[in-house]
C-alpha cells in the first residue's frame, strides 16, 4: 500500500476555502499517527478565477490534474456567477473526464447531533445514497427555440444507457452485500414512462447476480416521505443523477445539517483518480466569517483515505468525529453552537492524535 500521496487541492470559492484547510489538518494528524504523508497541489480553479480570466479551469485542466491519487474539492459557487457555469466549467468536466461515475453519500445520526426527525436516532439511522453521476437528467441533449418569441420552448433529454446504468446498479448491490444487504431503488415509472421502467429492468437483472441483498423500489416522491418518517428503514438507496442529489441533501438534513453530509466521485476502476467533496455549496451567506462547520469536509477526507487503501487511518477520522460530537460540546453556529471552524477542528484533532 502506498504511504505517500500526491492529492489535487481545489479548495474553490466562499467556504470551501474555510473547509479545505481544516480537511488537510486531519489528514496530516492521521497521516502522522499512520504513517502516511500526503502532498498537496493546490489549484486556484473557481468562479473566482472565472471572474479573472473567463474559466472556471484551464483547457488543460484534466491533464494537471490525470496524476494525481485523488482530488479533493472544497466547494465552488459565488452569487455573481450563474450556478451552470460553475458546475458545468469545473465539477461536471472532472466527474465525466475521470468516469466517477458513482457518486457516494453516507450519512448517519450522531449522538450529541440532534436530528430535526422525530425518532432519528444515533446508530440506527445509518445508510448510503448511490448517486449515478454521469449520465441520466444531467445531459447536454437538448436546446431552445424561438428564444424571446411566445412559443419559446426548451427541451432537454435525459439519458440512461444499460452500460451506464448497470455499473452504477452493481456498485450499490454490492456495497450493500458488506452492509446490512438491502437497496432501496428510486424510481418514477408510473410517470416517466421510458427511462425509468428500463432503469427497473436494469435493477431487478442486478439483482438476480446479488441474491443476498434484499431490494425494493419505491417512487421518489413516496421515497421523499418515508426518509423522513422511517429513516431508520434504510441501507443503501440508489438513484438516478438527479434522484440521488436531491435525496442526498434531504438526507443530510435528516442528519441535522447539510455541513455533515460528505460525498466521493468515485472512479472504481480507478483508471483516473476520484474526487471527494462535502456535499455543500459555497454559502456565500457564511463565508469569510471562519464559522463554517468542517465536518462535512472531514468526513470527506475520511472517504478520501479509505478509497486510497487506509481503512484504519479513515476510521481514527470517523472515530474522532464521534467523539467530538458526543463527549464535547464544541458545535459550529450551523449545529447551534459558537466555535469556529478552526475551534471545532482543533477539537476534534484532540482525538486523532
Ligand atoms: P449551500 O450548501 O452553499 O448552502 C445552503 C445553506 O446551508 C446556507 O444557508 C449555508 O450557510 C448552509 N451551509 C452549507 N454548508 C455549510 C457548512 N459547512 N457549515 C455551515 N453552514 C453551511 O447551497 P446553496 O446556498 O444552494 O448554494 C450556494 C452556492 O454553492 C451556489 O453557487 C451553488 O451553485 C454552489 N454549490 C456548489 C456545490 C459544489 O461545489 N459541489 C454544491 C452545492 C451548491
Ligand atoms: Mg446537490
Amino acid at each position: 500500500m502506498a504511504t505517500h500521496h500526491h492529492i489535487a487541492l481545489i479548495p474553490g470559492d466562499g467556504i470551501g476555502r474555510e473547509v479545505t484547510p481544516a480537511a488537510c489538518a486531519v489528514l496530516d494528524a492521521v497521516g502522522a499517527r499512520h504513517g502516511i504523508r500526503f502532498s498537496y497541489d493546490e489549484f486556484d480553479w473557481s468562479c473566482a478565477r472565472y471572474r479573472e480570466l473567463g474559466a472556471m479551469m484551464p483547457a488543460d485542466g484534466l491533464d494537471r490534474l490525470r496524476h494525481h491519487d485523488a482530488i479533493f474539492l472544497g466547494a465552488v459557487g459565488d452569487p455573481g456567477v450563474p450556478d451552470h457555469i460553475s458546475l458545468w466549467g469545473l465539477l461536471i468536466p472532472i466527474r465525466r473526464g475521470f468516469r466517477q461515475y458513482v457518486n457516494l453519500r453516507p450519512i448517519k445520526v450522531f449522538e450529541g447531533v440532534p436530528s430535526p426527525v422525530r425518532g432519528a436516532e444515533p446508530g440506527v439511522v445509518d445508510f448510503v445514497v448511490v448517486r449515478e453521476n454521469v449520465e441520466g437528467e444531467y445531459s447536454e441533449i437538448g436546446g431552445r427555440l424561438n428564444r424571446g418569441f411566445p412559443e419559446e420552448m426548451a427541451v432537454q433529454e435525459a439519458v440512461f444507457t444499460r452500460a451506464g446504468v448497470t455499473r452504477v446498479l452493481e456498485y450499490a448491490f454490492t456495497l450493500a452485500g458488506s452492509r446490512r444487504g438491502r437497496v432501496t431503488s428510486a424510481t418514477k415509472s408510473n410517470g416517466i414512462v421510458h427511462t425509468l421502467p428500463f432503469w427497473d429492468e436494469l435493477v431487478a437483472e442486478t439483482a438476480v447476480g446479488h441474491p443476498a441483498v434484499g431490494w425494493e423500489q419505491e417512487h421518489i416522491d413516496a421515497l421523499c416521505a418515508k426518509i423522513v418518517l422511517e429513516p431508520a428503514r434504510f441501507d443503501v438507496i440508489v438513484g438516478s443523477n438527479l434522484f440521488g442529489d436531491i435525496l442526498s441533501d434531504l438526507a443530510a438534513a435528516v442528519a441535522g445539517g447539510i455541513g455533515l453530509a460528505p460525498a466521493a466521485n468515485l472512479n472504481p476502476e480507478r483508471e483516473f483518480p476520484s474526487m471527494f467533496e462535502p456535499v455543500h455549496g459555497s454559502a456565500p451567506d457564511i463565508a469569510g466569517r471562519g464559522i463554517a462547520n468542517p465536518l462535512g469536509a472531514i468526513w470527506t477526507a475520511a472517504l478520501m483515505l479509505e478509497h486510497l487503501g487506509h481503512v484504519e487511518a479513515a476510521s481514527t477520522v470517523e472515530g474522532a468525529l464521534v467523539e467530538v460530537l458526543a463527549g464535547t460540546g464544541i458545535r459550529t453556529p450551523d449545529l447551534g453552537g459558537t466555535a469556529s471552524t478552526e475551534e471545532f477542528t482543533k477539537a476534534l484533532l484532540e482525538f486523532v492524535r
